[in-house]
């Protein structure tokens, strides 16, 4: 994969950059700010090289036009903080205001463009469309450094287009994701344990598949274990169901066995009367949730049995919440997991998403895991093994 440094000298020299900037929001209110303060090494390295750096991100998924609510201008204000300069924000993508701005841009400056999918042609199937903002977007620059590992695994017209047509690198941030999800899924030292929750077995099909043929333990929990439940012919109550994929988890169940591949579930599950922080909980056996009630989170049992399941991983993947971690009474599951994977000596990865904003919002130290992705999608389509178009073009 090619790097920042393929590029040469870029003292004096328009750099674009795509950053994922795709931050959870409160209204206009950063919740977490992850994906804002991974996104600074690349442009500083950049910024320290005398370039002048040009950052064009997502935000949400608009659809195709300009809309208030997804304006990058949260993102640009706490970048300007982290930064420690001024982030001028175009009121456009490649339009009037994006030129000027761009063209007033000197050395050690940093701009952005506002929302990339305010243009439809951004995520247009039609090569062409993407093609044709490419081709306005590189205009802008000398150079593209593609930085926004969350949206790797999209083929859209500022991570995948734009690569082919000026000088590309991958930034650093895309360049220690990789690593340090490859180290995971190429190589792992084992046991190789993978801990998958979420609401969605459909979610992660590709993902289960694949780590049948690779890992050594598969713990499940969140919303989509209650389908692995129900495929075992346990009652599940309210909880959430994917009926239509009990007989796939069938299958994975008898897959894992041939493999040798250890499937952990739950023992006990912690049972609410609703969907609501303050519902009445009860922990009651996984076989045993009353018909009334649904599971919010992994019991305390399990969580004592995923402990001990992680303490002698050498490779630990988590990807998916354990329980509404959102909800403190159901955060018990979550926080679990998290404090096992600090406690390992093994080398520990935190896929993106949830799971992520997990860790820092149940106040973790960052410090203590190997790695946290700032993917999502991106990060389980490459536990997927899948090839993600935008690292693809960056190859050498
Ligand atoms: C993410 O949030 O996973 C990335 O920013 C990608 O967003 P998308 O799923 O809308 O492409």
């Amino acid at each position: 994969m090619k790097t920042i440094d393929s590029l040469g000298d870029l003292a004096g020299k328009k750099v674009l950059v795509r950053s994922d900037l795709n931050v959870p929001l409160d209204g206009t209110t950063i919740t977490d700010d992850g994906r804002v303060r991974a996104s600074v090494p690349t442009i500083q390295k950049l910024l320290d090289a005398g370039a002048a750096v040009i950052v064009t991100a997502h935000l949400g998924r608009p659809k195709g036009e300009p809309e208030a609510k997804y304006s990058l201008a949260p993102a640009a204000a706490r970048l300007s903080e982290l930064l420690e300069r001024p982030v001028t924000l175009a009121e456009d993508l490649v339009g009037e205001s994006a030129k000027a701005v761009v063209a007033a841009l000197e050395p050690g400056q940093v701009a952005m463009l506002e929302n990339v999918r305010f243009d439809a042609r951004e995520t247009s199937k039609v090569d062409e469309d993407r093609e044709a903002l490419a081709a306005e977007l590189a205009a802008f620059a000398d150079a593209f450094v593609s930085d926004g590992f969350g949206v790797v695994h999209r083929k859209q017209a500022s991570v995948y287009d734009i690569a082919k047509v000026l000088p590309a690198a991958a930034g650093t941030l895309v360049e220690k994701e990789v690593v340090s999800l490859s180290k995971a899924v190429t190589d792992p030292a084992r046991p190789y344990a993978v801990v998958l929750g979420g609401s969605k077995v459909s979610d992660k099909l590709g993902v289960i598949a694949n780590l049948l043929t690779k890992a050594d333990r598969l713990l499940i929990g969140g919303g989509m274990v209650f389908t692995f439940l129900a495929a075992k012919g346990y009652g599940v109550g309210k909880s959430l169901l994917e009926e239509d994929q009990i007989e796939t988890v069938k299958g994975y169940l008898a897959t894992a066995e041939e493999n040798g591949v250890e499937i952990v579930l739950p023992t006990d599950i912690v049972a609410a009367t609703a969907f609501a922080a303050d519902a009445d909980a009860v922990v009651v056996a996984a076989d045993a949730i009353p018909a009334d009630r649904l599971g919010l989170d992994i019991g305390p049992d399990s969580a004592a049995l995923f402990a001990s399941k992680l303490s002698d991983a050498k490779t630990i993947v988590w990807n998916g919440p354990m329980g509404v971690f959102e909800f403190e009474a159901f955060a018990n599951g979550t926080k679990a997991v998290a404090q096992a994977m600090i406690d390992s000596d093994g080398f520990s990865v935190v896929g993106g998403g949830d799971s992520a904003a997990a860790v820092r919002l149940l106040g973790f130290d960052e410090a203590g895991f190997g790695h946290i992705s700032t993917g999502g999608g991106a990060s389980l389509e490459l536990l997927e093994g899948k090839v993600l178009p935008g690292l693809a073009v960056l190859e050498d």
